[in-house]
Order: structure tokens, then sequence, then C-alpha cells
């Protein structure tokens, strides 16, 4: 059965992991920003009947006259509601509690106490137990509304958790969504499927159908073209369109050049052998080389490299007689309206959008099944597809590949040494079964020659760099930290294999305040 849960968002940094811990549980949700929640409430759906209300967290304060509240709608539609931290104080403030400010702020972890049974909590929770939560908040709640009674209790909170079981309306000043609350999910879980009553149905499986039969019905007899790039998201949607549309579909691939070592005979074996699916390879690695010559600044590489795919890109789907739509393997975090209260555009650090305009400039129609999926449910899509482990699990690649991988200027002599470096670390990873607990790792060919001793001679060659990071969604991340037996044994390995490369370094920034990639 069809069914959904709807997240109003006041802003919290952790919003999307409500939505993560409500999908694992089976049930489809999506995240709204407050401002549009009104709207939500009464929009149809295709994902089906709305079950339930969940209120996120958000920096603003309820004290402050024009901060953020929940349309008054979200507690007449007799629907189940959850708040949470903000979401609380939100519902105190509009349900006739009271909430104060700065008396008492309470961030990281926490021990509530458990006063009483209540729907959130069985099973899970009960009566007299205390467990740790995690807390971030600096309002207090002085006043809950009529209706409510205390579940919960924290030092700092006489009422961490409330509980009205008649209108179903919970309300905790922790953040469930968290792993640090260790048993959070699970009391999402019990929202969703015992509070709300949700079947929990939701999966792959049914996710796929039903995108196969959205794809059919807008794209009709039409044609489509999806770029390829050897990445999850776009081998995801061109597996899920093809079986949609079959011929439907043609993918081009553009070789730039910038790729890792072997990464382009393997998409092209993949798509057109495996899955016999019409595939256009252009290898445009000259034209690409020749325009970045001489080019060393991080944005102006990107900018070119982007200008160059579109050009590329359109000039092989005008070969093929045009297509009405273009398919692309956008996600669900590009999707979600990110909530500004102070304004303003926040600064670009880094231009990501490599084919921005492409659409508008074809007049093409966009496709794009993956929209509603999070990356790792892009990949849970893949397996479903049945794509291999190798592709499903592959590591985030930007668009402008290797040029933001060598500072300075790229030459073809430097991309080949950089590719040769990539491959043994990455041998060397996978071989040490470390592949699957890094979110990316890669190599830098730093614009540097040092000093050697190799055998009886003098070096003097190429320093290199080499990363990785753990990270939920890239836009933080922590260095990975490797026994040193396995840097000392790939730094002993690339100085081998690769001619050319006499010393090797392990950057051990993190995001903030480094960023992943080095350009
Ligand atoms: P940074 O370096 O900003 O990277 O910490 C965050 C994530 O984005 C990827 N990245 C890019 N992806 N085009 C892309 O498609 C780009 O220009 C680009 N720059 C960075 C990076 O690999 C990491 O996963």
């Amino acid at each position: 059965m069809a069914e959904r849960i709807l997240i109003v968002d006041f802003g919290s940094q952790v919003t999307q992991l409500i939505a993560r811990r409500v999908r694992e549980a089976g049930v489809y949700c999506e995240i709204v920003p407050f401002q549009k929640a009104a709207e939500a409430l009464t929009a149809e759906s295709p994902h089906g009947e709305l079950k339930g209300i969940i209120l996120s967290g958000g920096p603003a304060s309820t004290t402050e006259e024009f901060s953020p509240r929940a349309p008054q709608a979200v507690f007449e539609r007799n629907l189940p509601v959850f708040g949470i931290c903000y979401g609380e104080q939100t519902i105190c403030t509009q349900l006739g509690g009271q909430v104060e400010t700065g008396h008492h702020r309470e961030f990281g972890r926490a021990f509530l106490e458990i006063k009483d049974d209540c729907g959130l909590f069985d099973g899970v929770w009960g009566k007299g137990e205390k467990h740790q939560v995690w807390m971030s908040h600096g309002d207090k709640i002085t006043k809950i509304p009529d209706g409510f009674r205390v579940v919960g209790v924290s030092d700092g909170s006489p009422y961490a958790a409330i509980a009205d079981d008649k209108r179903k309306i919970y309300a905790v000043q922790f953040h469930p969504e968290v792993m640090h609350t260790l048993d959070g999910a699970k009391l999402l879980r019990n929202f969703v499927r015992k509070v709300a009553g949700c079947s929990g149905e939701w999966s792959m499986k049914g996710y796929r159908a039903e995108a196969i039969a959205k794809i059919r019905a807008q794209v009709g007899k039409g044609r489509v073209i999806c770029g390829l790039s050897g990445g999850v998201d776009s081998s995801v949607a061109a597996v899920l369109i093809h079986e949609a549309i079959g011929e439907q579909l043609t993918c081009v691939f553009v070789d730039h050049g910038l790729l890792r070592k072997g990464e382009g005979e393997q998409v092209v074996q993949l798509f057109r052998e495996h899955y016999n699916i019409p595939l256009i390879h252009k290898d445009a690695s000259q034209l690409f080389l020749s325009k970045l010559a001489g080019v060393s600044d991080p944005e102006t590489k990107r900018k070119t490299i982007g200008a160059l795919f579109i050009d590329v890109f359109e000039e092989e789907a005008k070969k093929i007689g045009g297509a009405e739509f273009l398919a692309q393997g956008t996600l669900y975090p590009d999707v979600i309206e990110s909530i500004s209260f102070h304004g303003g555009p926040s600064v670009t650090i880094k231009s990501h959008h490599n084919v921005g305009g492409l659409p508008e400039r074809m007049n093409m129609k966009l496709v794009e099944p993956l929209r509603e999926l999070f990356k790792d449910e892009v990949r849970d899509l893949g397996r479903e597809l049945g794509l291999p482990e190798s592709l499903v699990g592959r590591h985030p690649f930007p668009g402008p590949g290797l040029a933001i991988r060598i500072p300075g200027d790229i030459t073809k002599e430097k991309l080949d040494l950089l590719r040769e470096i990539d491959a043994v670390y990455l041998d060397e990873i996978r071989k040490s079964g470390l592949y699957d607990d890094i979110w990316q790792a890669f190599a830098v060919l730093l614009p540097v020659r040092t000093v050697g001793v190799m055998g009886d001679g003098r070096t003097y060659d190429q320093a290199c760099a080499l990363r990785a990071v753990t990270s939920t969604d890239g836009m933080t991340a922590d260095y990975y930290p490797f026994p040193h037996d396995f840097l000392g044994r790939v730094a002993t390995r690339i100085i081998n294999e690769v001619k050319g490369v006499n010393r090797v370094t392990y950057d051990i920034t993190s995001k903030p305040p480094g960023t992943i990639e080095w350009e």
C-alpha cells in the first residue's frame, strides 16, 4: 500500500538523517521546508496517503517574534505528529505551552530517564530505565500544553520527552535521528510503523516498478539521451531507463581523457557488451587536453571542462538526430530545498555543476528517475537492477576527473603518471579490504620534484599525496586513519612500480577546514 510521511524542515543540519531513518523503516517520506508545509499537506502525491508528520529541529528560537512555525493544519488533520528539538518547542509554543530562552544550553551526550511508557518507546525503552541521547538546544520548555504528559527527563530538560497519546502527538528535545542517540532509529521506526500505522513495505523492488511506470508515462514514444560518466548515479539511471523504454534510450559517454586507469573501457564494456544498451563512445581526450593546456586555476579548469563537455555532448546528440529528453542522475540531496534564515547567497567554494544549462540550451526535458533517492538507496536500486558490485559500490568521482587532482597545468604525461599511482593505491586498498570503509580515496600529483636515492643513484622525481576520507554526504569528512603498515606498503609499491615518483605523502586534513579534493 502506498503511504508516506511528511518531514517539515526547520533548517536543522541533520533533517536528511530523519528521512534516512524513516526510509530505513521501509516508509517513503519527503522533506518540505516549513514555508511550504501547508501546501504539501493538501497536495496529492503519487506516493500515496499521508500517514504522519515529523517536525525537524532548527537553529531558530520560538521565543523570537518571527521565528518559523508549523502550519496550524499540522495539528488539525488528526494525523500523528512527532516533534524533534525545535519541533518540540514549536509544538509547545503553538499548542499552549511555554518556551524560554537562554537559561540552560544542553549540547552533546545526555541521559534520558524514562518516566512513563508511551507509543514512541514501545518495545524499546521501559519505565525507570536510563538511555543515552544526543542534545543540541539552547531554549528550554517551561510548560507543556494541556493533554500532554512527561515521559522522559534529562538533567537539563524536565520535558525532554512528552506525549499526548490521544492526539498521537509526541515530542522530544533530543535528536533521535543521529547515531549518538543509540536507540534513536528504533523510536523513529516506532513512530512511523506503530503510531502512524505504516506498513513498511516501501522497498527498492517497489521503487523500481514505480519508477519504470513513471518513465514510460513521461517519455511515451519519445527519445532519451543519457550522459554516462562511469559513476554510480548515471549508470543506475541509464539501466533503469533502458529497462523502461529499451532502444528509445541512447547513452553518450564523453571520454575527456581525465578518467582513471581502465575506466573508459569498463564503461563501454558494461553498457555495450553486457547490457546491450545503445552507446556512443566519444573519445574527446585530445580536444580536452588541448583546451586545458596551460590552464592552472582550479575554477577555470572546471569551467573549461564543463563548457567543452556540453559542446561535445550536444554535437554527439545532434548526430543521432537529437532527443526530446535528457536523462540525469540527480539525487534527492540535490533536490531538497535548503532553507536560509539569514538570506543572501552562500559563497561558492567550488562550482560543481558541470553540465548546468544543457537541457535549456538543447531544449530538452529532463528525466530524473533518481531524484527521490539518497546515494545509498541508488546503490540498492543498482543491486536490484543487477549491476555489478564493482560499479554499485564505487567511490564518487568528480566530473572534472583527474584534472582537479593535478595542481597546476595538465599534460598527458602527468595524467598517465597519476593514473598509475592511483591504480596502485586503489589496488592496495581493495586488497586490504578497506575500500568499502572509505568514502573516497585517490592520489594527487604534486607540482613538486624532490631528491631521493634509489639503488646507488640519486633521483629527482615527482612527489604525490594520497587522500582517503570517510563521510556520509561529502559535506564534511574525516581523513581515514590507515594503519601505518598499510601506508608504508603502499608508498613502497608506488615508488617501486611507478617510474618517475620518488616520494609519497599522506594527507591528514579533515573537511572542514580542507575540502576533499585538492582543487
Ligand atoms: P570537495 O572537494 O568540495 O568535494 O570537498 C565534495 C565532493 O564533491 C566532489 N567534487 C566534485 N564533483 N564536480 C563534481 O561532479 C566537481 O567539480 C567536483 N568537485 C568536487 C568531490 O569528489 C567530493 O565527492
